[in-house]
C-alpha cells in the first residue's frame, strides 16, 4: 500500500438507526440511574465527538455540564506494552463532581483503565463510564464500562461515527468494517 493508500471500506456493521436507538437507550437508563444528581459528561476525543454530541442531547433537560479530554493510546496489540497519553485534560477541576466518562469504544481496556485511575486520583465524588462500542473479548486490563451500547462483532475493525482508521473515516454516520483485514 502507498504511504497515503487508504483501505476500502467494507460492510455495514452499525446503521445510523441501530447508533440512535442504541443512544436513545444510554440517555433513558443514565436518567433512571442518577435520579436528577447533576453529572459532568467527559467526551474522550477524538473518537467520542459524534456520541458524546448525540448523548448529551439525548439527555435532553438532564442537569449536565460538559468537558473533554484528548488521549491517545500507543503501542496497542495483545502482548506489547501500552502508553496511554493525555495530551488535553479537563478545562475545570473534577474534584467533588460525579462523572459521566464517554468512550467511542473500549477494546484491551487500557484507555479506560488510565482515565478512570486519573479521575480517581483527582478526588471525583464519583465516576460512571458509558462506551458506545464494547469488544469485551478482546479484554486484557480488567475494566468495565457501566453503560454500553452496542458489542462490536469479534476480530472486527470498526470505522465510522467517530471511529478511525489512521485518522480516516470519523466522518461517516454509520459504522462500518474495513474490507481488508486491519490486525489490531
Ligand atoms: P483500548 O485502550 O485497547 O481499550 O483501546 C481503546 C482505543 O483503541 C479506542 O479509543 C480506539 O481509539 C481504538 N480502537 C479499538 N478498537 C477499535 C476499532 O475497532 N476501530 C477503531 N478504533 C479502535
Ligand atoms: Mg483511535
Amino acid at each position: 500500500m502507498r504511504a497515503h493508500a487508504v483501505p476500502s471500506l467494507g460492510k455495514m456493521v452499525f446503521s445510523e438507526e441501530d447508533i440512535a436507538r442504541a443512544v436513545a437507550r444510554l440517555g433513558a437508563e443514565i436518567r433512571d440511574r442518577n435520579n436528577g444528581l447533576p453529572l459532568l459528561m467527559i467526551g474522550v476525543l477524538k473518537g467520542a465527538l459524534p456520541f458524546a454530541a448525540d448523548l448529551m442531547r439525548a439527555l435532553g433537560d438532564y442537569p449536565l455540564t460538559i468537558d473533554f479530554m484528548v488521549v491517545s493510546s500507543y503501542g496497542a496489540g495483545r502482548s506489547g506494552d501500552v502508553n496511554v497519553r493525555l495530551l488535553k485534560d479537563l478545562e475545570q477541576n473534577p474534584a467533588g463532581h460525579h462523572l459521566l466518562l464517554v468512550e467511542d469504544i473500549v477494546d484491551e481496556g487500557h484507555t479506560l483503565a488510565y482515565l478512570l485511575n486519573n479521575l480517581r486520583s483527582r478526588q471525583a465524588a464519583s465516576i460512571q463510564s458509558c462506551a458506545l462500542i464494547d469488544k469485551p473479548f478482546h479484554r486484557v486490563v480488567d475494566v468495565k464500562p457501566d453503560y454500553v451500547g452496542l458489542r462490536a462483532p469479534e476480530d472486527a475493525f470498526l470505522v465510522g461515527y467517530g471511529l478511525d482508521f489512521q485518522e480516516n473515516f470519523r466522518n461517516l454516520p454509520h459504522i462500518r468494517q474495513l474490507r481488508d483485514h486491519i490486525p489490531t
